[in-house]
């Protein structure tokens, strides 16, 4: 449709049929055998509400939502199509690795081909909106929605929104094969207080801007066609209320125009955060805030009438939040096709194809991240090896996070699985050891109370001992439920459960030669573990086809390239630890004579294992750091410095290293992290073979709010660190003119 011919169906359209594409009603309203009666009457929608309705969520299958776009469209006076939005996170029928785990591939490239290929799948089933990327950044893993993230580094945050956001949308958001993006949770959710979901954030505006905001603003910046509030508070101010966070910056300086939608419920909880007195004055607040479309509850259906009517509320600024929303429905193309989808393309031919599946085993392998080897017991390759695959993931098919609303188990390959599809000549045997979750630890997720069928704990112990005991290599699969992490996934003790940790006591009395695979949403305390096992690898929630990858990195078919996103603390106790920390007035020198310094007196300073770490079968040899030039200047226009690296692969096997650039600003008018990653590379070497890797370094990449919130780079020495993790220590000088 024309834009003047969208202005035209605005000026045509009833008060009650603009506010109305301003509510979003939830599914489930839609689910039963009338739409007007049964959860919407419940909560007070009449039918005409209903119909007036802009968009829905979580309805799931083509024809369901064929059949409802055509019951609306049919309803609506001017027959307006609805928006279907749904939660895609981390593959909609195809599960891939969670987000945290495709963070540590450090491959944006993959990254957008696995966006693309769930906006294949979730196109040609009808839906037009995924609420994604997620992009907050993260550095305390008590939160439970750090899987959603890719982790505790803006830049790398920034490039993976990016790829994301490009795989979702492509050039244009009408083609049947792609949708619009969502970039949530504005803003900094993911710093809540005590690491609990739903707390506020206390954040200074300056940490708020150089480590929060970067990643939304790149999801903007790639054109993502909407904006979701984070359900917190910022300077103690709930994000949808919050005129500076959503009018100043996100609309103002990001000149953002696209769709901005609350969290779910999120602008009646303003009454419960005690800034709206009532729904009348939360739908005042969340207006002037710059929402558009309030999810699932009737705060706006039932208010904004009324606030029009008594001038609190200009039509004017109604018309400009509804025309933001008529806008999203013709770049999608629905007033032409309100299906979106092409009745040519089939979701069965598509949905979890081979191509697909290829693509999920890729993503799981490149995810995994290697943390500990010693004497080279990985990858497995003497035949003759009897080996003992125990734990509660040997045989389990819930590997796929969780936020995988459609992933059915019936589609994933288990470990187990995925070892005989190896048909290896090694005696392997299997066993559970012990289920995933504690009697004492009741978990509730969105499917209800979590329960596992009953084992019999004593008897599976003992055979897991006395395979263990006749194995010459234990593997171990332990790790989280899936329903301990993601929203309201929050834990205050983030080790293995009591069960698990006995389970690894036990094999650990008869079999030292142990591999432990963790499956996690979170960075877990496993320093136990890692101390006694010989080699460790962290598979997070790998997705479909995650038991073949690992099955291929443990003996030999894969390589474990993953670097982490997000740091591991050495226990919670300190929480929060990130790489791009500050300096301080009395950092500690390894001097514990000398009490008066930054320090624990029973844990050390520094994670169990940093962001940017983890190891391949081979080994790495970085050389000959070198720079262009010594001086850099602001006043010369597009002035740059080369920094290059010899990288040689010095084992003896082919491998892939992640090459990663850190620039330390030595003094600034405010303080300055003691590094930023600000470049990476990932390389492909041969046994033997070395190159030459090459970063250019601008102006640009030394800003940072100062201590008068300019953005900009101040003169002074930098120091540039090139290296295979955040913990690297080889550095050459520059110095900005
Ligand atoms: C949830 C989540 C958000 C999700 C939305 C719709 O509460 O916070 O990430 O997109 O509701 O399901």
């Amino acid at each position: 449709m024309k834009k003047e011919d969208l202005k035209a169906l605005l000026e045509d359209m009833s008060i009650e049929e603009k506010i109305g594409q301003l509510v979003q009603i939830p599914g489930f309203f839609l689910e039963g055998e009338s739409i007007t009666t049964g959860p919407a009457a419940e909560m007070g929608f009449s039918p005409e509400e209903i119909y007036s309705a802009g968009s829905t969520l979580s309805v799931f299958g083509r024809d369901k939502i064929k059949k409802i776009q055509d019951e609306f469209i049919k309803h609506h006076p001017h027959h307006i199509p609805l928006l279907f939005m749904g939660d895609i996170i981390n593959g909609y029928k195809s599960i891939f690795p969670i987000p945290l785990a495709q963070g540590c591939s450090f491959d944006p490239d993959l990254v957008m081909r696995l966006a693309s290929m769930a906006a294949r799948e979730a196109s040609v089933s009808g839906l037009t909106v995924n609420f994604s990327p997620m992009v907050d950044l993260v550095r305390d893993p008590r939160w439970g929605r750090v899987m959603e993230s890719t982790g505790e580094d803006s830049y790398l945050n920034s490039v993976l929104a990016e790829a994301i956001v490009k795989g979702y949308q492509g050039d244009n958001i009408a083609d049947h094969e792609k949708m619009a993006a969502c970039v949530k949770h504005f803003a900094a959710y993911g710093a809540p207080v005590a690491g609990r979901d739903y707390t506020g954030v206390e954040l200074s505006e300056r940490t708020l801007r150089d480590d929060y905001l970067p990643s939304y603003k790149a999801a903007v910046d790639t054109g993502c066609e909407l904006v979701m509030t984070s359900f917190n508070t910022i300077d103690r101010i709930p994000a949808s209320a919050n005129t500076k966070l959503m009018r100043d910056i996100l609309r103002g300086e990001w000149e953002f125009d696209g769709v901005l939608i609350s969290d779910w419920a999120a602008v009646s909880e303003l009454v419960n955060h005690g800034i709206a007195k009532d729904d009348k004055e939360a739908a005042t607040l969340a207006m002037r805030a710059g929402v558009d479309i309030d999810m699932c509850t009737p705060v706006y259906i039932k208010n904004l009438g009324n606030l029009i009517n008594e001038g609190i509320i200009s039509e004017t600024m109604l018309d400009e939040a509804v025309l933001r929303v008529l806008n999203l429905k013709n770049k999608l193309g629905l007033f032409e096709n309100p299906y979106h989808f092409s009745e040519d393309t089939k979701e069965e031919e598509v949905i979890l194809c081979s191509e697909h599946r290829a693509l999920c085993r890729e993503a799981a392998e490149k995810s995994m991240v290697l943390l500990k080897n010693k004497e080279s017991i990985l990858p497995i390759t003497d035949p003759d090896k009897k080996i003992a695959f125990i734990g509660p993931y040997v045989s389990e098919k819930h590997i796929f996070g969780a936020w995988s609303l459609l992933g059915d188990e019936k589609d994933v390959i288990s470990v187990e699985e995925g070892v005989k599809n190896l048909k290896l000549k090694n005696k392997i045997t299997f066993s559970k050891g012990c289920g995933r979750l504690d009697e004492r630890y009741e978990l509730y997720s969105f499917r209800g109370l979590e329960s596992e069928e009953k084992t019999d704990e004593q008897r599976a112990l003992e055979q897991a001992v006395k395979e263990a005991g006749d194995a010459d290599i234990v593997v171990l699969m332990l790790g989280e439920h899936p329903g301990m992490s993601g929203e309201a996934g929050s834990r205050g003790d983030i080790r293995l459960l009591r069960k698990q940790r006995k389970l690894f006591k036990e094999i650990y009395n008869v079999n030292k030669n142990i591999v432990t695979l963790v499956f996690n949403g979170r960075p877990l305390d496993i320093k136990g573990i890692v101390n006694r096992s010989k080699a460790v690898i962290d598979a997070w929630f790998p997705g479909i086809e995650g038991g073949n990858a690992v099955a291929r990195m443990l003996f030999g078919l894969c390589s474990p390239e993953g670097r982490l996103s997000m740091s591991f603390p050495y226990c919670v106790g300190q929480i929060p630890v990130h790489y791009d920390s500050f300096s301080t007035g009395r950092m500690y020198d390894g001097d514990k004579t000398n009490r008066f310094q930054s320090r624990y007196l029973d844990i050390p300073n520094e994670p169990l294992f940093e962001f940017g770490y983890g190891l391949s079968y081979t080994e790495f040899e970085y050389s000959d750091l070198t720079l262009s030039k010594n001086e850099m200047s602001k006043s010369v226009e597009n002035d740059t410095i080369t920094a290059s690296v010899t990288l040689k692969n010095v084992g003896d096997r082919d491998g892939c290293e992640t090459v990663q650039l850190y620039i330390r600003d030595m003094a600034g008018s405010v303080v300055r992290p003691l590094k930023k990653l600000k470049g990476f590379k990932k390389v492909n070497l041969k046994a033997g073979e070395e190159t030459k890797v090459y970063f250019e370094i601008n102006t640009q990449m030394l800003k940072f709010t100062d201590i008068n919130m300019n953005y900009s780079a101040e003169p002074g020495t930098f120091r540039v660190f090139v290296g295979g993790s955040s913990s690297t220590d080889e550095y050459c000088e520059f110095e900005l003119l």
